[in-house]
Order: C-alpha cells, then sequence, then structure tokens
C-alpha cells in the first residue's frame, strides 16, 4: 500500500510518499521544506504569509517527491492530510491539494488529527538492513503494547493522553493556557535571541546554571495531570525587566528611558537552563505521576520539544529509577517536528483498522478538530 501525504498545518510545506507492507516501512520520498527564515523576521508565525508560502511551495514539494521515488501518480493508493488542528490559512493550503490529488487520482483520502501524526511518528522503529539496498530508509512498524502514556509537547499542545490500543485516546490532562513551545518561543523572544526559540533555548542552556534563577513551577501540586505555562513565561519576564533596570542604574542611566541595555551571554544562559529545568520538573513530574496511576507498559514523547535533549535525558532516567518496568521512547530526531512522514503512518492504521476513510467530498480543514 502507498500512501501520500501532505502537511501544511502550521510553517512547514511536507510531503511524503511512503509504501508500507506487513513488516515494513518504505519511506520513498520526505520533503519538508520549512518557512523557518521568513517568519522569524517577524518572531513567530504569520498566518497569512505561511498561507502564500505553502501555495507557493506545494508544487515544487509535490514534484520533488515524486521525483525522488520514481513512481507516478496512478501507483498511490491512498491520500492523506492533515486536517486540523492548526491555523486555518495554512491547513486549507494542504486540504485543499489533497481533495484535488484525491479527485484526479480517483483515490480515498484519509483527514489526520496533528497530534495523531505527532504521536504515529513513534511508530517507526530502527532501520531494516536489507543485502540488496543499504536498509537507511527502510523501517519496522512497531507492535507496541499497551497501555501507553504520551506526552505531547509542540507549539500548539501540551497534554498526556492515555491510549489503551490502537488510535484510542483519552486527554488525562493538558495546558490551560500556554504550550510549552510556546513558552520556550517567547522566552527566546523576550531575550531577543531568535525564533524558533526551542532549538535557541536549549543550545543557550548548555552553558547555562539551571540553579541560578528558581523560577515557579506552575501547577506542580495542583492534584490533577494539567499543566500552565503562562506564569513562569510572566516569571522570567520580571526578572530580565529587574535586571535590565539594575544594569541600567549601575550605567548611570537612572531617568534616562531612551536608552536600552542589553544583557549579557552568561546571564541569559542561566535564565534559559533555569526556565528550561523549570518545565521538565513539572513536565516529568505529571507524566510519570499518571503512568503509574495508569500502569502503563510505555511512555512516548511527542510534537517539536520531543526534540529537546535534556527533556529526553532526564525523562528517561527518571522512569528507569522510578518506574522501570516501563519503557520509554521517543521519535528519531527527523520527525520530532512538523513533517509528512507521521502523516503517512498515523493513515496507515486507520486504513487498517478501517477508521473513517474518505474522499475527495467529505475532507475539510478544522483549525480546532479534536483528537478522537
Ligand atoms: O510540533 P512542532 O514542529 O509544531 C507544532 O505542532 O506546534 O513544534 C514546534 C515547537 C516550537 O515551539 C519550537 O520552539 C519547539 O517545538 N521546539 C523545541 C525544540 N525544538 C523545537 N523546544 C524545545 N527544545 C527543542 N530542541
Ligand atoms: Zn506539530
Amino acid at each position: 500500500m502507498i500512501i501520500l501525504s501532505i502537511e501544511t498545518s502550521c510553517d512547514e510545506t511536507a510531503v511524503a510518499i511512503v509504501k508500507f507492507s506487513k513488516n515494513k516501512v518504505e519511506v520513498l520520498a520526505n520533503i519538508v521544506s520549512s518557512q523557518i527564515k521568513i517568519h522569524s523576521e517577524y518572531g513567530g508565525v504569520v498566518p497569512s504569509l505561511a498561507s502564500r508560502m505553502h501555495l507557493k511551495n506545494m508544487s515544487p514539494v509535490l514534484k520533488r517527491a515524486f521525483k525522488k521515488t520514481n513512481l507516478n501518480q496512478k501507483n498511490i493508493d491512498y491520500i492523506s492530510v492533515t486536517n486540523g488542528p492548526g491555523l486555518i490559512p495554512a491547513l486549507i493550503i494542504g486540504v485543499q491539494t489533497a481533495k484535488t490529488l484525491s479527485y484526479a487520482l480517483k483515490k480515498p483520502l484519509v483527514g489526520i488529527h496533528h497530534i495523531e501524526g505527532h504521536i504515529y511518528a513513534n511508530w517507526l522503529k530502527k532501520p531494516i538492513k536489507l543485502k540488496t539496498h543499504k536498509g537507511k530508509n527502510n523501517f519496522k512498524p512497531w507492535k507496541p503494547e499497551f497501555p501507553m502514556l504520551c506526552l505531547v509537547v509542540s507549539g500548539g499542545h501540551t497534554q498526556i493522553i492515555l491510549m489503551k490500543r490502537d488510535l484510542n485516546y483519552k486527554i488525562l490532562g493538558e495546558t490551560v493556557d500556554d504550550a510549552v513551545g510556546e513558552a520556550f518561543d517567547k522566552v527566546a523572544k523576550l531575550l531577543g535571541v531568535g525564533y524558533p526559540g526551542g532549538p535557541l533555548i536549549e543550545k543557550m542552556a548548555k552553558i547555562g546554571n539551571k540553579n541560578k534563577f528558581n523560577f515557579t513551577r506552575p501547577m506542580m501540586n495542583s492534584g490533577d495531570y494539567n499543566f500552565s505555562f503562562s506564569g513562569l513565561k510572566t516569571a522570567v519576564l520580571y526578572e530580565v525587566r529587574s535586571q535590565q533596570n539594575f544594569l541600567h542604574d549601575k550605567r548611570g542611566l537612572r531617568g534616562v528611558e531612551s536608552v536600552e541595555v542589553s544583557l549579557d551571554n552568561q546571564y541569559k544562559s542561566d535564565i534559559a537552563a533555569s526556565f528550561q529545568q523549570a518545565v521538565i520538573d513539572v513536565l516529568i513530574y505529571k507524566t510519570v505521576k499518571s503512568a503509574k496511576k495508569h500502569k502503563v507498559k510505555n511512555i512516548i514523547l511527542g510534537g517539536g520539544v520531543s526534540a529537546n535533549k535534556e527533556l529526553q535525558k532526564q525523562l528517561s532516567q527518571k522512569i528507569k529509577k522510578e518506574f522501570p518496568l516501563c519503557n520509554f521512547h521517543f521519535p528519531y530526531s527527523k520527525l520530532t517536528t512538523d513533517n509528512a512522514l507521521m502523516i503517512s503512518i498515523a493513515a496507515y492504521y486507520r486504513i487498517k483498522n478501517n477508521k473513517e476513510i474518505g474522499n475527495w467530498k467529505s475532507a475539510k480543514a478544522d483549525a480546532n478538530l479534536k483528537l478522537k
């Protein structure tokens, strides 16, 4: 079965073409065209600009994907697309393209929830070594044991999700305000280090002292599995402002509003490390607590923030120490942030389980799509 998938929920125009057989997943093409450079000028994603860029990039990305596979369009069995949640001007470009392909090629169309894609990015395991092939693009599909707990951490979501079987989701907790990736991006912005903030904060944190600032661990003892990151971001803002005022006065600039003082790199790195640790502490505490309660066999990470090596390392250590019967997984690094390969994998399991396979008429973009 060959699936062509499209992802345009935010600022990546992505297309994948993937061949699935019983024990093998062959990634024939996996193209991601990022718009980061364009949006970084504005310090965040501009939805109308993202839409225009998706429109501009879609045909070249599709062409590049087909060129890699040596297939023609008739070889495709299914089309799949992220139909939500996300930025509506961005989503509709992917969904309209998928509808057009589905109509023209007379192939079924499978709509995929973006978070389901992030979760299923974990289903691709070690490359298989074949005699006739380097094996680089061939993977084994994962056959996980359930129940399983997913910690989804991205720019738009922070959720703890319980899965009792394939495609079955129960949201145990989620953020009541900012998503964790959003908090990384906002802290990076107020430190003036650029966009997207997550990877930059992680890099700076490596040379910072994580114990320098004792930032709040929001909702740590709330007794539920919800999160809140907006107060933490504000705590960082107050600290940075007070440091700026202190430096301002120290340079004899009291009362001179127009002169801005810059923060030194070590200070920024200490802020980055202390902020990152506060986030990690809360994520780990709630994840391990709910994993124990539900006696899960596996804990998986998903979403852009799952690329964070410190989060991976500390969560893995905590699980080994406190819940050794449970296994821990995170996706290949290229599959942590948005891509279309994860959408193909989720679509494969939807098709295999006969779940809501649609067509060009039924597909619809929904910015607030619920996971079900
Ligand atoms: O999943 P994703 O690519 O897009 C959404 O679905 O939102 O996640 C993007 C988010 C951004 O907020 C970005 O700053 C964050 O993931 N991110 C990271 C890292 N890499 C990306 N956050 C922390 N550490 C990282 N290494
Ligand atoms: Zn995402």
